[in-house]
């Protein structure tokens, strides 16, 4: 039978929006990437010149924006729109301050407890793929098809250096590794492999391939 709601868990450039993406159109479902609301609160905050280290402030701000995804409704090649209090920030949310900033916020636990629920509506509402690093374990963990995708750090900063560079972005190959390593050390804690999650090994593979591979699984099992 067809999941009606599918997480994807995994460590930055794992492959998670691409495959997420895949089986959403595949099954028809909308595809929600939460690493955007923890992206967002960091741009938020850093417009404003909160204090990252200061939980309580991070949370309120959480509770006090107004964030919306919206589904790409013109073909503009978005896989979605964020909007924060009616702004459209989905571009900034990939910059350079937010990478860096990112995964501190989201390392608090009241900014996670405060993005929760939204995540759980989306979830409840169904027919959703939904990505993150702790969506099978936390937010979903009734969720009918788990997925935890991993691959080494070195593809992973392969993949996502070529992908930031394609986007107009200058930085190296090198800048990437750091970046992931430093986001990975402080992500670990936050970062989930639920007990009965499919794990994929993502190297060497592409997209379609593990996409292949997922259907087959289910086919098998269905
Ligand atoms: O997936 P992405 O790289 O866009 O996520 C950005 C950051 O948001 C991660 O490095 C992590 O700190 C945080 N995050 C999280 N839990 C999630 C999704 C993202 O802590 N479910």
């Amino acid at each position: 039978t067809t999941p009606h709601t599918i997480a994807i868990d995994g460590p930055a450039a794992s492959g998670k929006s691409t495959l997420g993406k895949l089986l959403a159109d595949h099954f028809g479902y909308i595809y929600f990437d939460t690493g955007v609301l923890y992206r967002a609160l960091t741009y938020v905050a850093l417009e404003q010149a909160v204090d990252l280290a200061n939980a309580a402030a991070l949370a309120k701000l959480a509770q006090t924006t107004n964030f919306d995804v919206l589904a790409p409704s013109i073909a503009d090649g978005r896989q979605y729109t964020v909007l924060a209090n009616g702004n459209d920030i989905t571009w900034p949310l990939r910059a350079a301050n937010v990478e860096r900033n990112v995964s501190q916020v989201a390392a608090h636990p009241a900014v996670r407890e405060a993005l929760r629920d939204t995540q759980r509506q989306i979830g409840k509402a169904g027919h959703v793929v939904m990505a993150g690093r702790d969506i099978g374990a936390v937010i979903m963990p009734d969720a009918q098809l788990k997925i935890y995708l991993d691959a080494s750090v070195e593809e992973r900063a392969q993949r996502r250096a070529q992908e930031l560079n394609a986007r107009g972005r200058a930085i190296s190959y090198n800048e990437v590794l750091a970046d992931l390593t430093r986001r990975d050390a402080i992500d670990a804690a936050n970062t989930f492999l639920a007990a009965d999650a499919i794990t994929i090994s993502t190297d060497g593979r592409s997209p379609e391939d593990v996409f292949q591979a997922i259907v087959n699984l289910m086919g098998v099992e269905a």
